[in-house]
């Protein structure tokens, strides 16, 4: 069996004809398997386990491909949940078959519920562990996106509504069905700073400026006065949490 980078390549090589959106995600999963190698690093984990996080990140979004597929979107909502579609492809494809068997829970896990909102009590520590690498590798990255502007939250003059709002004050996580406007999908975006578990994620966050940068585009493309003003509000909170969970987490 090839390493799971070749046979990640094989795998996603005939979903090019996608085109852009394809190579996206190809793209994303890249940064995750390293941004996650890089976290495993920090605590110090055992070479094998250094390697596990990796592949755990370049599974994660493996069912990304299928969705386009199937249903032309990567909106959950509207076709599939990503993370248990991923899952069912690793099975499907036997693409985990070459790992030892004591880490298949591990690797499917990570890719199940990288995506949820809560993770399952059911989870033992091993497989917390793995699946909140992935959750904060990817989460740095869609947040990297939002600030070089590969992705853009297109507002449309809406401010965040009223419940969103409290959650970002209240340093909470926002749920995808508290959404109400387009301000609300790039304060869900903002909130991932709150979801995050590893000291070394906020170093990454703080030493690229990311928040700041990300609240910078997100004024310049806000049409409504009021969604400038909530932004600049946000932002000290926001660099603050960093820069305090950077330090003594
Ligand atoms: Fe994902």
């Amino acid at each position: 069996m090839d390493t799971p980078e070749k046979e990640f390549i094989r795998y996603t090589d005939p979903y090019r004809v996608y085109g852009d959106k394809a190579v996206m995600k190809i793209d994303h999963t890249l940064r995750v398997r390293k941004l996650s190698e890089d976290i495993a690093e920090s605590l110090f984990l055992p070479a094998e386990d250094i390697r596990l996080a990796a592949v755990c990140g370049l599974l994660h979004d493996i069912g990304r491909f299928e969705q386009w597929r199937q249903y032309g979107t990567y909106n959950d909502s509207k076709s599939v949940d990503h993370g248990d579609l991923g899952a069912a492809v690793l099975c499907e494809n036997n693409l985990i078959a070459g790992f030892a068997e004591t880490d298949h829970e591990v690797i499917l896990n990570a890719v199940r519920y990288h995506n949820k909102y809560a993770l399952p009590e059911t989870l033992n520590e091993r497989e917390r562990l793995f699946v909140n690498i992935v959750r904060d590798a990817d989460k740095i990255d869609i947040l990297r996106m939002y600030a070089d502007g590969t992705l853009i939250s297109r507002t449309h003059g809406t401010a965040v509504s009223p419940a969103v709002y409290r959650s970002l004050l209240r340093q909470v996580n926002i749920r995808s069905c508290d959404i109400c406007t387009k301000a609300d999908a790039a304060a869900l975006h903002l909130s991932f700073v709150y979801g995050l578990n590893f000291r070394r994620s906020f170093i990454l966050l703080k030493q690229d400026e990311c928040l700041n940068q990300f609240i910078d585009r997100a004024a310049e493309e806000a049409e409504s006065e009021e969604l400038k003003a909530q932004l600049e509000e946000l932002r000290p909170l926001i660099s603050g949490y960093i820069s305090r969970k950077a330090e003594d987490l």
